[in-house]
């Protein structure tokens, strides 16, 4: 069967683009190959880059997105990308408008114009929760009208991680666009699996780390940590029953004084290693990362989209892509609308 031609923004170390491919194992489940391939990918930090060169048979190139010459991209059916997410400063205008200071500023523009100019089958992109109430909430909205002006047919879902079998409570909003309205239709978000596939912290911690005295908070930081707990909520210890918060991409330098997840051995405390956090992410233990420091390793692991939850998202493209039968996959769309907490988003 012909591929799905896939051009990936943004692409970091690979996350998103992992998950889309497929063709992994991760905590003893095999994540099959998707009929998707890459043709294109660029993300400008050379750290990042070099881990994702390390770990794809395609490769990557280190570049500004705003440097991408449209008509020298590859033929590709489907754009993603899980642009940064700037503020948006519109609250002060009148009518209020996206990119009012500076568009080039403004990364998102980038997958629009591209959009825009190649009008691809389909489009992902993904985002921090932060991103629905941005400027009050109207910030969203209007982000949704460029992909729309675009010429995209477009929905958008809040999805947690914690959902699809990834050890993180990581909410992200994914929106997703198609040109025709037969795709639309068809589309739906994964369905949360099982509880009995559900994955928790217990699940990826790796014994060694629990011997190794560099990960662990000197005396001195527990005690600060512990003055200020109370009023502060302050050392963030995770439950090993429960799926851990959201890591994030400054993983090397916490501190018990952040609110970022820290985990308790016996009365001590200790950060994550740098495969832990992998395995948080849902990035299978074959994934090399150690070409590159730890400080870049965990900000390439924090900044990923978790490549299982992404295989999810993939799955049911590109079952709404391939399947004929349009009936069916209206019904079964309009089922899954009814049965979860909503929505297929029409803009
Ligand atoms: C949220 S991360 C994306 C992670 C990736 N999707 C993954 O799953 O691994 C955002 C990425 O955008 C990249 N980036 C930021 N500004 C950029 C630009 N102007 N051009 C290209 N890439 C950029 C960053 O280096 C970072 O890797």
């Amino acid at each position: 069967m012909e591929k799905i031609k896939v051009a990936s923004l943004f692409c970091g170390c690979g996350g998103m683009d992992l998950g889309v491919i497929g063709g992994f194992s991760y905590l003893g489940k095999e994540y099959m190959e998707n009929p998707f391939e890459i043709v294109y990918a660029v993300d400008n930090d050379e750290y990042c880059t070099k881990i994702y060169n390390d770990n794809f048979k395609h490769k990557c190139i280190v570049k500004d997105v705003r440097d991408i010459k449209v008509d020298e991209m590859p033929q590709f059916d489907m754009l993603i990308g899980g642009f940064p997410c700037q503020s948006f400063s519109i609250s002060a205008q009148n009518p209020p408008r996206l990119g009012y200071k500076d568009e080039r500023g403004m990364l998102f523009f980038e997958m629009v114009k591209i959009l825009k100019e190649r009008q691809p089958r389909l489009f992902v992109a993904e985002n921090v929760k932060g991103i629905l109430s941005a400027n009050k909430g109207k910030a969203f909205p209007m982000i949704v009208d460029e992909f729309r002006k675009a010429g995209y047919m477009v929905a958008h879902k809040l999805l947690s991680a914690s959902d699809y079998g990834v050890p993180q409570k990581r909410e992200r909003v994914i929106i997703v666009g198609f040109k025709n309205k037969e795709d639309f239709y068809k589309f739906h978000y994964p369905l949360k699996v099982k509880s009995s596939e559900r994955k928790v912290l217990r699940d990826v911690i790796i014994e060694e780390c629990n011997r190794d005295e560099s990960l662990f908070f000197s005396e001195k930081a527990v005690a600060g940590m512990l003055a200020v707990r109370e009023k502060m909520n302050k050392g963030r210890v995770m439950s090993l029953t429960e799926p851990c918060n959201t890591i994030s991409a400054h993983l090397a330098k916490v501190s018990l004084n952040s609110t970022d997840p820290v985990f308790m051995v016996g009365d001590r405390y200790r950060r994550f290693s740098s495969r832990e956090a992998a395995r948080i992410q849902s990035f299978p233990d074959s994934f090399i990362f150690n070409s590159v420091s730890q400080i870049r390793q965990y900000k390439a692991i924090g900044n990923a989209v978790p490549p299982v939850m992404m295989w999810h998202i993939a799955r049911s493209l590109q079952s709404c892509i391939n399947t004929p039968c349009l009936e069916r996959n209206i019904v079964d769309s309009m089922s899954v609308v009814n049965n979860t907490p909503v929505q297929l988003s029409l803009f």
